[in-house]
């Protein structure tokens, strides 16, 4: 069966198409920020970091894709710090950036490369919201664990 040859590569294995290569990344990458820069929501946050040259910007993210996508290690950059910063972003700001992340893959890739840039996509943005906005409940924090055991003696 060709079953082999269309299975989705796990996540730390790249992806082997002859159509996506660095080329290919970069155009999407152009056409997901431009739709970025005029969303009502994601536009303005975007301008107020990156102001007007984006070019720094979108190589970079070029060299992201290409080493999440083909594993070719263009980038080595910390998403972290640079998204923990942005105190104006809030948890659904990521639903609008992955509805538009979707919508470009749709729109440029098969169904199947589609589903990986998607799932990679996904992965990621649970991470960097995660590092953003998860707060250990104060329930179950170290405070309330002490003040359970004082209550208790
Ligand atoms: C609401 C969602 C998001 C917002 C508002 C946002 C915004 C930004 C901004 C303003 C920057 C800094 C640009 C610069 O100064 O160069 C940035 C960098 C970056 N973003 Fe996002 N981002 C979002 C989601 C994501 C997601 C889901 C991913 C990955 C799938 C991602 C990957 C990156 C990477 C790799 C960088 C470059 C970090 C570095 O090395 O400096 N972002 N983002």
């Amino acid at each position: 069966m060709s079953e082999a040859f269309s299975a989705r590569p796990r996540p730390d294995e790249p992806l082997t198409d002859p159509a996506v290569d660095r080329a290919f990344i970069g155009r999407l990458v152009r056409e997901f920020y431009r739709r970025v820069r005029s969303d009502a929501r994601l536009g303005p946050i975007f301008a107020g970091e990156i102001k007007d040259d984006w070019e720094p910007h979108l190589e970079k993210m070029t060299d992201f894709w290409c080493a999440v996508m083909l594993k070719d290690g263009s980038y080595h950059g910390r998403p972290v710090p640079a998204h923990v910063k942005l105190n104006s972003v809030v948890e659904a700001d990521f639903d609008i950036w992955l509805d538009l992340f979707r919508q470009t893959v749709a729109d440029l890739c098969t169904p199947a490369v589609a589903a990986v840039f998607v799932e990679r996509a996904e992965r990621i943005a649970k991470s960097l919201k995660l590092a953003m906005f998860f707060r250990l409940p104060a329930a179950l924090g170290p405070d309330a664990a002490r003040a359970r055991s004082v209550d208790d003696a």
